[in-house]
């Protein structure tokens, strides 16, 4: 079946650009544009849209507004900005709304890639399990404030790490929080770092992002330890997970950008556990015995018993916060990679080798799964042969952390 795809833009002759610009996609898209929010609304109400790429600055409705709308009425569809300049305040108000952010002047590819790639995350969305669970869980962990800063102020031109710093020192225990997460000995610093300018110099800006995430993610499910499950374990592994990944990133030769997401994936990649801790406790230890007693994948029980599984949980959650799609997917199919659709070496396939290693060489996990590698996924993205090597790789970072 050919993706839906609505444009909506107030100038028409950006429409006609896109229209032109997009002419050989016509195969495999159904493509409509249309010149306003309420034009939009009206279309969407009619006809079925798989994803939805708008401008912001519109008159009568702008982009934040259709998106909100969007967003509550028919919360299936992919939300895409294509936006003319970086507005601050507008992005701000947006970081919730979209799935993905696009610039014009954006090439064609540019915007092929996104869709595509965008569409791959529809099966996540659409998954009605995911979504009726979803709607049970009363509160969904906010994106937190000094997150948002951080975001704008990345966003802005005159950009710096000092800026970065100062902005989370500001946050007292946001900043007490990331220093006590990179301080842990998972990280592998070997100095202790005293600010949070100190640490995103060292991490860099894109993986301090995905580390602001964690400690705020970690902070609010603190008191959530169980007897069967112990979150101080799964913040270990979460960290050697995400160090795992992008030493496989850089061994693969993945470009810097991918190697961060790699990091940022591997970090926030079970998250979707606290979420179903939080929410379901009971339910959640009834799942941790039964994959003990079967001697079964902890995400097989819990698509066994609650329909759905952490992967899917975690990777729904950040693609409501706007992650970028190649985490949203690492996320959701680190067990399951083969479903990809995309080819070659991604974050996907850093995080599932990841996983995968830091299990079979950390001997902590009373309480997290046990799962293999995907021989065929390995085997179609043509890394068979290097597997041995990643594999010392991941051991040997796990025998330094742990030793
Ligand atoms: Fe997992
Ligand atoms: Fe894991």
């Amino acid at each position: 079946m050919k993706k839906s795809v609505l444009f909506v833009d107030d100038e028409t002759n950006i429409l006609d650009g896109l229209r032109r610009m997009l002419i050989t996609m016509k195969s495999e898209w159904d493509m409509n544009f249309v010149n306003s929010g309420a034009a939009a609304l009206d279309f969407l109400s009619k006809k079925h849209v798989d994803i939805i790429v708008t401008d912001m600055r519109m008159p009568e409705m702008d982009g934040v507004e259709l998106l909100t709308q969007v967003q509550s009425k028919f919360p299936g569809v992919i939300r895409i900005i294509l936006s003319g300049h970086s507005d601050k305040t507008m992005i701000m108000k947006s970081v919730k709304l979209a799935h993905q952010f696009l610039t014009k002047p954006c090439p064609a590819e540019k915007i092929k890639d996104t869709i595509n790639s965008a569409y791959s995350m529809l099966k996540i969305l659409k998954n009605e399990d995911v979504k009726s669970m979803v709607s049970r869980i009363d509160s969904l962990p906010s994106l937190p404030d000094t997150y948002l800063k951080v975001v704008e102020e990345m966003n802005s031109e005159d950009c710096s790490v000092a800026k970065v710093g100062a902005l989370i020192s500001s946050d007292v225990g946001m900043s007490a929080n990331v220093l006590k997460l990179v301080n842990s000995s998972f990280f592998g610093f070997t100095n202790h770092i005293s600010s949070p300018m100190q640490a995103v110099g060292l991490l860099g800006l894109d993986v301090v992002k995905g580390v602001l995430l964690t400690s705020h993610l970690f902070h609010s499910f603190k008191d959530e330890n169980t007897r069967n499950f112990s979150l101080e374990k799964m913040m270990s592994h979460s960290i050697l997970v995400a160090r795992i990944a992008k030493a496989v990133a850089l061994q693969c030769k993945m470009n810097r950008k991918v190697v961060d997401d790699c990091f940022i994936a591997g970090i926030l990649h079970d998250i979707g556990k606290l979420i179903m801790l939080a929410n379901f406790k009971v339910t959640y230890n009834v799942i941790i015995d039964n994959s003990k007693q079967e001697n079964k994948s902890l995400w097989v029980s819990e698509k066994d018993i609650l329909g759905v599984t952490h992967s899917e949980i975690g990777a729904y959650l950040l693609g409501l916060w706007g992650m970028p799609n190649s985490i949203v997917e690492a996320v959701a199919l680190h067990h399951t990679p083969n479903l990809s659709i995309n080819e070659g070496i991604s974050p996907l396939t850093a995080v599932h080798l990841a996983n995968v290693f830091e299990h079979r060489h950390v001997v902590l996990h009373e309480n997290y799964e046990e799962h293999g590698l995907d021989a065929e996924y390995i085997a179609r993205i043509g890394l068979t042969d290097s597997i041995n090597e990643l594999e010392t790789l991941g051991k040997n970072i796990c025998d330094e952390t742990i030793s």
